[in-house]
């Protein structure tokens, strides 16, 4: 299985501090914020990845990441995303390097107290379609501004952006995990109202096939860039009780 991390974007939630560099160089306690990232698919078996970024500040994870070796990794690549447009269009950015393979992708922003490794083992048992991670969200104004599953019969019938009534008490989480045909939908997409090509829509496009799996987190899950206070909560879990550890 290939790796993708997105660290692209226009971080616009955390200015001012994005305006002076990439949100994703960031402080994570002791570390950048890429570097929890890399750890949770290092943590989950993957050893080639690709990493997507953009903007003014792409050379900076080249000096701070070099050739991956450091981070467990035997071959880290990068591709560069020239505006951003979106999760899906970053991801279409990786098709040649992931061929076809299985393929874990992680939003570099988003931090997870437990490896993932069971989920990319049960993605490895049957590596069609897609499969996603889900994280239980205990406050219901939090969903509204979150992707929700609405679940059926334990199956995920469809996946809602910020819903004003969300559908379920859980949300998704920015960890996917897709067969090569992923690179096939990203081609239909159509940009959204906010000119994305949206990873919300490629997951439905596979709930409509049937193709859709998922696994439920256990512990922690945080976005650090969904706002200053998710950003320094974070900050704060992280130095108390760590990142991608063992369960
Ligand atoms: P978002 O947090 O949805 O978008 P953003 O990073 O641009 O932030 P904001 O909404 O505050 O402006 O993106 C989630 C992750 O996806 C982010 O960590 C980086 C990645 N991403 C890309 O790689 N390319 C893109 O074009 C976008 C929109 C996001």
């Amino acid at each position: 299985m290939k790796g993708v991390v997105l660290a692209g974007g226009s971080g616009t939630r955390l200015k001012p501090l994005t305006e002076i560099t990439n949100k994703h160089l960031l402080p994570i306690y002791d570390k950048p914020m890429i570097s929890w990232a890399i750890g949770t698919l290092v943590s989950a078996g993957i050893d080639e990845l690709m990493l997507v970024t953009g903007g003014t500040h792409a050379g900076e994870f080249l000096r701070l990441l070099g050739n991956g070796h450091n981070y467990g990794l035997e071959r880290l690549l990068y591709a560069y995303q020239d505006k951003p447009g979106g999760i899906a269009e970053a991801l279409g950015l990786a098709e040649r390097f992931v061929g076809n393979d299985p393929v874990l992708v992680m939003l570099a922003d988003n931090i997870v107290e437990y490896s993932v490794r069971h989920a990319v083992d049960n993605f490895n048992a049957n590596p069609n379609g897609a499969r996603i991670v889900l994280s239980k969200i205990d406050e219901p104004e939090h969903l509204k501004h979150l992707g929700v599953p609405e679940l059926i019969d334990g199956k995920v019938v469809n996946i809602i952006e910020k819903p004003d009534n969300p559908p379920s008490s859980f949300c998704v989480t920015g960890i996917y995990m897709y067969d090569s045909s992923v690179f096939e939908i990203i081609k239909t997409l159509k940009p959204s109202g906010r000119g994305e090509l949206e990873i919300t829509d490629v997951n439905n496009h596979f709930i409509q096939k049937s193709a859709m799996a998922y696994d439920i987190l256990e512990g922690f899950w945080g976005d650090a860039g969904e706002s200053i206070d998710a950003y320094w909560k974070v900050n704060d879990f992280v130095r108390i009780n760590g990142a991608n550890k063992e369960k």
